[in-house]
């Protein structure tokens, strides 16, 4: 469809300068993590009766990885791609490799949350209440069969997180130096 705008233009004829499908992508995950890895993962360890015995448990890393990489990490590399689509040249922009970043890097850490830090964190738990606060942070709990198995499970996430996720992106941004749009001609 062709809208006037006035004075001869019309928006099909303006040319979008930025290529935002992908940078909304890590913002909406953002909006994602911020309800369920900070809020619904943050409230159900918030409550004094509940964090009178879970504190610093794998329920809290769990919230934490949840919290600070769906976060904090969505956001900081939305950011960075918002940059960088301003300084790379359109046709060296490359949607699907961001596009599997950014799955790799959500799936991954959700993987290792719900196979590893959250039903390790309530069997963590569940050991506060049978046996106390020490007996669930000693080695026993810690290095055992439970916990051991469950960190195996934890490195499948950890993998597509790095290996899908990490190194891809690092090498988009470093594979691109020489891609910069010049100063006199953007
Ligand atoms: C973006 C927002 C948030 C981030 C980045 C974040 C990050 C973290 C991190 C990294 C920790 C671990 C600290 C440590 O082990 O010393 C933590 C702990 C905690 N967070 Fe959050 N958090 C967020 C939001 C929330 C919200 C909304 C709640 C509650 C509704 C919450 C409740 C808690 C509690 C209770 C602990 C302490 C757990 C314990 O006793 O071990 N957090 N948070």
């Amino acid at each position: 469809m062709n809208w006037p705008i006035g004075g001869g233009w019309s928006l099909e004829s303006v040319e979008p300068k930025t290529f935002m499908c992908e940078v909304w992508m890590f913002i909406l995950a953002v909006n994602f993590w911020n309800i369920f890895g900070a809020g619904v993962f943050g409230s159900i360890i918030n409550l004094p009766i509940i964090n009178y015995f879970e504190h610093a448990t794998y329920l809290t890393n769990n919230h934490a990885h949840g919290a600070m990489f769906g976060v904090k990490g969505n956001i900081a590399l939305g950011g960075m791609l918002f940059c960088c689509q301003h300084l790379i040249r359109r046709e060296f922009w490359n949607a699907r490799l961001i596009k599997m970043s950014f799955w790799s890097l959500n799936i991954g850490i959700a993987l290792m949350m719900f196979l590893d830090l959250f039903p390790v964190g309530v069997y963590q738990l569940m050991a506060v209440f049978d046996s106390g606060f020490w007996y669930a942070r000693s080695p026993e709990i810690v290095s055992g069969s439970v916990f051991k198995t469950l960190t195996y499970f934890r490195s499948l996430g950890g993998n597509i997180f790095v290996f899908g996720g990490v190194i891809p992106m690092i090498w988009f941004i470093l594979s691109r130096r020489s891609k910069l749009l010049s100063e006199n001609n953007p």
